[in-house]
């Protein structure tokens, strides 16, 4: 555990002193940050666009710098204003209202942002979509949240099996099209036509802002659901751990279709009125290091899977880049493996901050800060305002050192408020007052955590959380496939990948060209991302006497390890 440690370098951080922060720390001082806390009126659209449009002196600054390989568009304030009251309007006139789902399944683009925002204007929860996900995927999602109103690209329209939808009333195409029944909303036309003044629906500080859906290790995604007081945190962690300034352009990697995305990839910057880099397309290196070039990135939060393809990528392609801008760069969603947070200071002369938290949790809560040391391997302490410990199964906080579950006191201003429709899933994830995460961790006596694994059969591939289950499902609807079993298999570059045993269906023979079509089936029918990279075919899947898939066997017998106790497996 005597690990290398690298202090903090000299620098205006606005969190200086750290522990000064916490203890004589209070949320109220956070929200006085807010026009709310003067008139009452609420809604985080208006904090994080409009509020900054109807100031002279930011109106006219670039909120949105947009690119891909084919397109490039800059919107300031003011534009991003007038275009999602455009689109608040063209909601209200087909009867969005308050409360209601309304989902996003659309590229990164301008328009993606223009009409999240219109959503949150209605007061209408915004339910943002991955763009890869297929059909599987798409109808779970939209018949779990009983969605009315989906915006989407014609091509992409063709994995939302409107048939299956009975609550989807309205669809919003954007892009050319031939559709021509009442059902279907032509965003282009209607923006045209619709007024750029919106009365923006106030709303109350714990009424519904975004659902992201997430896996379990059971059961089908659920909606994780947030409500607009969640802006109070996001305003914080951009200011202490983005250490976000006036001038700084930063660009956060992740797509809106996961909660990073939303919380990191529009709330933080914007509510503090900030340059925000969005870059639409694929992950090459030669692509991010442009983009950090092309658009003097200042402040850049990334993934440890795209920093280790970085990593691998090698040294001479940095080199063909300016990257003189780059002040400070932040990682989330797996383990940050030291190796690169050494090579991050020889690449880019910077500490590469890691940072922890879940879609659950809304925002960050585990980090570290640029004023604070970094022991590499460690997520961090706590934010400021947050309580977290490690628990044992009875919710008694376990000394240090010692490992257990990665618990948070509940009650942080970015928690998840519910799970949509399913109160005992939400319930089961507290013990007493604690918030108990699914991982694993000790905490050392200084007050640093360190995160050990995953607790429960949640896979975490490539920064993405892939759910068993969901996995499994898919594979018995092949013809061939009886049963199936899904662990994550640890992988260098990918963190886990997915590695599914199944049985075959009589008549069935186990051959590549089989398996190849059983991948293709679940890329196809679910997400490429949930599709196994490793298919082997079993006699059998060993099973508890209650019908459960013994995952934790076939993750032992495939490392290799001890299979612990199997009393309760089937005879
Ligand atoms: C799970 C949450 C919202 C962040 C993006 C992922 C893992 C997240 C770290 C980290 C080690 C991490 C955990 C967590 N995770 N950050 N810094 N170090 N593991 O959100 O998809 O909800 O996944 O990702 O296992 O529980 P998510």
């Amino acid at each position: 555990m005597d690990m290398q440690r690298i202090p903090a370098r000299d620098g205006d951080y606005n969190l200086k002193n750290y522990d000064k922060m916490r203890d004589s720390f209070s949320w109220d001082e956070v929200k006085k940050n807010f026009s709310w806390n003067e008139t009452g009126k609420v809604n985080i659209a208006y904090e994080a666009i409009d509020r900054h449009a109807e100031n002279p002196d930011k109106k006219d600054k670039v909120a949105l710098l947009y690119s891909s390989p084919d397109r490039e568009e800059q919107l300031t304030f003011d534009d991003l204003s007038k275009k999602s009251n455009q689109f608040a309007n063209v909601l209200k006139k087909y009867n969005v209202k308050k409360g209601d789902r309304v989902f996003l399944f659309l590229p990164r683009s301008p328009e993606f942002y223009a009409s999240f925002f219109g959503i949150l204007k209605t007061g209408a929860v915004a339910g943002p979509l991955f763009e890869a996900f297929m059909e599987q995927a798409v109808r779970d999602r939209l018949q779990d949240s009983e969605a009315r109103m989906l915006i989407t690209t014609p091509e992409l329209l063709e994995r939302v099996p409107q048939e299956d939808l009975p609550d989807l009333e309205n669809i919003v195409l954007v892009g050319d099209h031939n559709e021509s029944s009442d059902k279907y909303i032509d965003y282009h036309k209607e923006m045209s036509d619709a007024s750029t003044d919106f009365d923006i629906e106030w709303v109350d500080l714990e009424d519904g802002m975004v659902i992201h859906y997430t896996s379990g290790s059971t059961g089908k995604p659920k909606g994780v659901y947030h409500v607009h007081n969640a802006m109070v945190q996001h305003y914080a962690t951009a200011e202490w751990v983005i250490d976000l300034k006036e001038d700084d352009v930063y660009w956060c990697t992740a797509d809106p279709g996961w909660v990073t995305g939303t919380s990191y990839g529009v709330f933080a910057p914007w509510l503090h009125g900030v340059t925000n880099v969005i870059r639409g397309g694929r992950f090459s290196p030669d692509d991010w290091y442009g983009t950090l070039d092309k658009h003097n990135v200042t402040v850049w939060y990334t993934a440890p899977t795209a920093l280790r393809k970085l990593v691998s990528a090698g040294e001479d392609v940095v080199k063909k880049y300016d990257l003189s801008s780059l002040r400070h760069i932040m990682s989330v969603g797996e383990p940050l493996n030291p190796e690169v947070i050494t090579w991050g200071l020889k690449a880019f002369d910077l500490r590469i901050h890691d940072t922890w938290w879940m879609t659950e949790t809304g925002a960050m809560l585990i980090v570290n800060f640029p004023s604070e040391e970094i022991r590499p391997g460690s997520m961090g302490k706590p934010i400021p305002g947050v309580d977290a410990a490690i628990v044992d199964n009875e919710g008694n906080e376990l000394p240090p050192n010692q490992m257990g579950n990665l618990a948070i006191k509940k009650g942080w201003p970015s928690m998840m408020r519910h799970i949509w429709k399913r109160p005992e899933k939400f319930q089961s994830y507290f013990i007493n007052e604690w918030y108990v995460s699914g991982d694993s961790a000790y905490k050392d006596e200084d007050g640093y955590f360190w995160f050990q694994g995953r607790l429960d059969d949640v896979i975490n591939t490539s920064g993405e959380r892939v759910g068993p289950f969901e996995v499994e499902s898919k594979l018995i609807e092949h013809p061939a496939v009886s049963e199936a079993g899904v662990i994550g298999k640890p992988d260098p570059e990918r963190g886990e990948i997915i590695k599914a045993f199944i049985t075959l269906n009589e008549g069935y023979e186990d051959t590549p060209e089989l398996l190849e079509d059983i991948r293709k089936f679940v890329k196809t029918g679910l997400s490429a991302h949930s599709a196994p990279r490793e298919l082997e075919v079993k006699d059998s899947i060993p099973k508890t006497r209650s019908g459960k898939i013994m995952r934790r066997l076939l993750k032992s017998w495939e490392l290799g390890l001890p299979t612990g106790d199997t009393s309760t497996l089937e005879e």
